[in-house]
């Protein structure tokens, strides 16, 4: 492992990932994905995903770069929900809304290194109980793993208490290369028919709406430059995609599905998300700041990225209508998302 800073006087590490085909490289403060190297078109390696140089620009700025995100992916309205008839406040730190677990998410925390080969990496990492208002001791294992031309994430839970889990990963792709400009030459197609609508502050109602003639439709193939600044109430109020769909469950019944598929002409990089998790968060990098200061000495505009996140129902705990993401203590809560190129 090599070093990427230290922590107060703690170290932070750099793991590098290569197959052969693809590699990686992932920073144990935040358990974050700093570069994901895969062939274009002509075969030339281009660095995908967005990211820092310093740990100190990870922990400033709150975009999630390549950041494991969890307890709670998401937002949790007014910060507050009940679980087994309690309140639990949360932290507010988007509004007045609780954002991603708040200012002490997973993302925020140095993991460490459980097992590690040429191709692959686990980490592991302990959220104490009560942290930001969430109950229950979480231990939290993300193994990282390139098959083929594929990143396999796969994650694993385990709470002391009831409590509330839906992890993701926020890796922002820029299928040209980070360095690259805005996604808006990208076409994004979603393997769903709806979605949950939010309101002004992005904080779901609770309905789940058809997509069909509306431009939050993405079952084919659509060029986001088409569609981002659309005066369409939706789109408007986020500044572009920054909307959760429910995924279409497949022809076999599987849980593991495709989940969306995003394609680049420019570089001709192609990139299929699979999951098992019921929804996909689409948000298209729309408050990355302008000028910001990325890897290598590259300038990141506005929607230089697009993150998939793949997830359980935002706000489920307050909104019967969703599904739940309660975790019961003692009980193994696992997962696995893909994202395969070609
Ligand atoms: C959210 C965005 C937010 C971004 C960074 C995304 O998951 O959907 O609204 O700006 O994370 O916090």
């Amino acid at each position: 492992m090599e070093s990427f800073g230290y922590l107060g006087s703690v170290p932070v590490g750099l793991i590098r990932l290569d197959n052969g085909e693809i590699s990686c490289e992932v920073i144990t403060y935040g358990a974050a994905i700093r570069s994901l190297t895969v062939p274009d078109g002509n075969g030339r390696p281009r660095d995908v995903v967005l990211g820092f140089d310093t740990l100190q620009e990870y922990r400033k700025h709150d975009c999630y770069f390549g950041a494991a995100i969890g307890p709670v992916a998401n937002r949790i309205s007014g910060a507050a929900c009940e679980l087994n008839g309690q309140v639990l406040r949360l932290t507010k730190n988007d509004g007045e809304a609780c954002n991603h677990s708040g200012c002490a998410g997973l993302n925020a925390r140095l993991w460490s290194v459980m097992e590690e080969t040429d191709a692959s990496v686990t980490l592991s990492c302990i959220h104490p109980n009560g942290l930001g208002g969430i109950p229950g001791e979480l231990r939290v294992a993300v193994t990282y793993r390139l098959r083929g031309k594929a990143l396999c994430i796969e994650y694993w839970a385990v709470s002391s208490r009831d409590t509330l889990c839906s992890l993701t990963n926020h890796s922002y792709f820029n299928l040209d290369g980070h360095d690259s400009g805005p996604v808006n030459g990208h076409r994004v197609t979603l393997f769903s028919h709806s979605y949950t609508p939010t309101d002004a502050h992005s904080i779901p109602t609770g309905e789940i709406r058809a997509v069909v003639g509306t431009p939050m439709d993405l079952s084919h193939a659509t060029l986001l430059g088409d569609r981002l600044d659309l005066d369409y109430e939706p789109i408007r109020n986020a500044g572009g995609y920054d909307h959760n769909w429910l995924i279409d469950p497949n022809d076999e019944g599987m849980v593991f599905r495709p989940a969306a598929l995003v394609r680049s002409a420019d570089s001709g990089i192609r990139m299929s998300v699979y999951t098992d998790r019921p929804c996909v968060q689409l948000y298209t990098g729309n408050y990355i700041p302008e000028g910001l200061a990325g890897k290598g000495g590259a300038l990141y505009h506005r929607r230089q990225g697009l993150a998939l996140e793949t997830q359980g129902f935002p706000d489920a705990p307050n909104h019967p209508s969703f599904q739940p993401i309660t975790l019961r203590a003692g009980k193994a809560w696992q997962s696995r998302t893909e994202y395969r190129f070609g």
